[in-house]
């Protein structure tokens, strides 16, 4: 039997009424809210929340990390971002049949805070069509490789093995194809004789975490 979905979106930050499931550039309140969604570790999602409180986005872009959500309910990124005063949530994939059905109420979940901008940090979910298009434009996801090279998994391994001399990340739009959408930045990295997936993921991890707020800053500017 398929449980019923698990939407926890966090007791600082009421939903809205049912019906209400509108996208705003900029809230009630006048902030411009970013959601980030992600599965895992969260690191990246740390970034962003430290980068905005030191750059003081709040008082010179008019935005703020609203909340943080979770397809997996073990994700440490959630503590993390508990401890850092943000809303965090989970929905649970496993709760749903389809990807339509975890989708719209994954959709739920991140319109409760009326998003400006919804950030993918290491989540690993494929998004319908349908998700895409509910955000047409807003959705930006970092990507651990040079695109257009290696779309999808194992892309510090593929690199090695394909004897790549730099790999690097992306930041970019989010369109239905997976890891494609206009790229918004990119850092490289050498790779180093003897570098293993793990080494290399973490010399590319560091630019992550220097890209990805920059680029969400850039964006929040216009
Ligand atoms: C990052 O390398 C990201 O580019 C990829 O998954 C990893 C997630 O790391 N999509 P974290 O959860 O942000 O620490």
């Amino acid at each position: 039997m398929i449980e019923g979905p698990k939407v926890n979106t966090g007791a600082a930050f009421p939903k809205m009424a049912s019906g209400q499931l509108r996208f705003l550039e900029v809230n009630p309140s006048g902030m411009k809210n970013i959601v980030i969604l992600i599965s895992g570790t969260g690191s990246n999602m740390a970034a962003i929340v430290h980068t905005a409180e030191r750059e003081r986005w709040a008082e010179r872009l008019n935005a703020r990390v609203a909340a943080v959500i979770s397809n997996r309910p073990d994700a440490a990124g959630l503590r993390t971002a508990a401890q850092a005063g943000i809303a965090a949530a989970v929905v649970d994939h496993k709760g749903f049949a389809s990807r339509e059905t975890f989708d719209a109420a994954l959709m739920q979940a991140i319109d409760a805070h009326q998003p400006a901008l919804v950030a993918l940090a290491g989540f690993m979910r494929i998004l319908t069509p349908g998700f895409v298009a509910h955000y047409a434009g807003r959705v930006v996801n970092i990507h651990p490789s040079l695109l257009p090279a290696f779309p999808g998994l194992h892309t510090h391994q593929r690199a090695i093995d394909e004897g790549c001399k730099l790999a690097g990340a992306t930041v970019h739009h989010v369109t239905a194809q997976l890891d494609h959408g206009h790229i918004l930045a990119q850092a490289a990295v050498p790779v180093l004789p003897g570098d293993t997936a793990d080494t290399l993921a973490a010399r590319v991890l560091t630019q992550e975490h220097l890209i990805y707020p920059r680029a969400i800053a850039q964006l929040l500017q216009k």
